[in-house]
């Protein structure tokens, strides 16, 4: 089904760069879009007004298509209604499943991505009209939504439905998109990788930390980073933070070691306390190593800062590879 994907996504590459509130703006995002991919902004959390600039700056960039990330968990309404009036191609919904969302957005001519955790999900989804499915599995960084993981959830939601699937969570490289096409999968999405591209806007403590951490250096949790955004459980890297909330006991928000402190500033100059969801951009000052460093469990194949246009061409043609030589494995 990678055809019929391509098809709706109008693009060449079945490899969609994941939004990433704070760390994937309009450069990275236009850069995959130009280099053959599907990229989405995350525009969440934003005035009407904002979302309408923001879409804007990302055109001046690329005149290819993309999605603009909302997230149903916060207000959405006015976003989703500006994206139809800009006639975006596409809209990428997350956290929770909203089929009226889906509906009002096909109403408005718009290709709806819609993200699950299982098969369940998926066939509402489907239900109400949704284009591709986005299935992320746990191994996945930043807020992760369901617990079941990649290996085991695209075929499950693959044999859910017939419209394409896209697989999330743990793909790092051509290996990884390969085996999640012999899953089913008809493209992938991938976050944790972009992390490292050079258009990423991430602090460079963060990044420093994403170039040399391994497989088993990242945390699961569902209520450390909680401020700002609770009952959102979430995938990031061991930190001070983390590490002196594990020696606690995983105490409860308003019990947990040094609750409140302000460890930092936005570049806006508003402070950001400790067990904050944040992610820290280049201009964040204060303790970032103590920060949200989102991040996914195949941290340990991101080894190098690259353009994203390269990890675009070095995933797919890595992916190609594996699938060409895997018809001769078992011979
Ligand atoms: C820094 C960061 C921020 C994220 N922010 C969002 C977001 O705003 N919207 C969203 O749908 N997913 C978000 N995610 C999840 C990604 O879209 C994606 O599901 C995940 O990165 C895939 O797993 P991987 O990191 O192993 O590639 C974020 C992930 C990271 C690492």
């Amino acid at each position: 089904m990678t055809g019929s994907l391509l098809n709706v996504l109008r693009t060449e590459k079945p490899i969609l760069s994941a939004p990433m509130a704070g760390a994937a703006g309009p450069e990275l995002v236009a850069a995959v879009c130009n280099a053959g991919g599907y990229g989405v902004i995350p525009l969440w959390g934003r005035s009407k007004e904002q979302v309408s600039s923001g879409i804007d700056g990302l055109r001046e960039l690329t005149d290819r298509n993309f999605a603009v990330n909302l997230n149903l968990s916060f207000a959405y309404q006015e976003q989703l209604e500006m994206c139809i009036d800009k006639a975006v191609h596409g809209v990428s919904l997350f956290w929770g499943m909203d089929p009226s969302a889906i509906k009002q957005a096909k109403a408005g001519g718009l290709i709806v991505l819609v993200s699950v955790g299982n098969a369940q999900e998926t066939r509402t989804a489907a239900d109400a009209g949704a284009d591709v499915i986005v299935a992320q599995g746990w191994e996945a960084g930043g807020h992760v939504w369901g617990q079941v993981s990649t290996m085991a959830l695209i075929p499950a939601v693959v044999d859910a439905v017939g419209i394409p699937v896209v697989a999330a969570g743990g793909i790092a490289d051509g290996r990884g998109m390969a085996a999640a096409m012999m899953l089913g999968a008809s493209g992938v999405w991938i976050g944790t990788r972009f992390l490292a591209s050079s258009e990423a806007t991430i602090h460079e403590v963060y990044r420093a930390r994403i170039l040399q951490a391994s497989e088993t250096d990242t945390q699961w949790a569902h209520d450390l980073y909680d401020v700002g955004w609770p009952d959102a459980p979430h995938r990031a890297l061991f930190n001070t933070t983390s590490k002196a909330w594990v020696d606690a006991g995983c105490s409860a928000p308003g019990k947990r070691p040094m609750e409140n402190e302000q460890i930092g500033q936005r570049p806006s100059g508003d402070p950001i306390v400790r067990y904050q969801s944040y992610t820290p951009l280049p201009q964040t000052v204060g303790d970032v190593e103590a920060m949200s460093l989102w991040s996914g469990q195949g941290v340990s194949l991101v080894r190098e800062i690259m353009p994203a246009a390269d990890i675009v061409d070095e995933v797919y043609q890595d992916a190609k590879r594996h699938l060409q030589m895997g018809v001769s494995v078992l011979r």
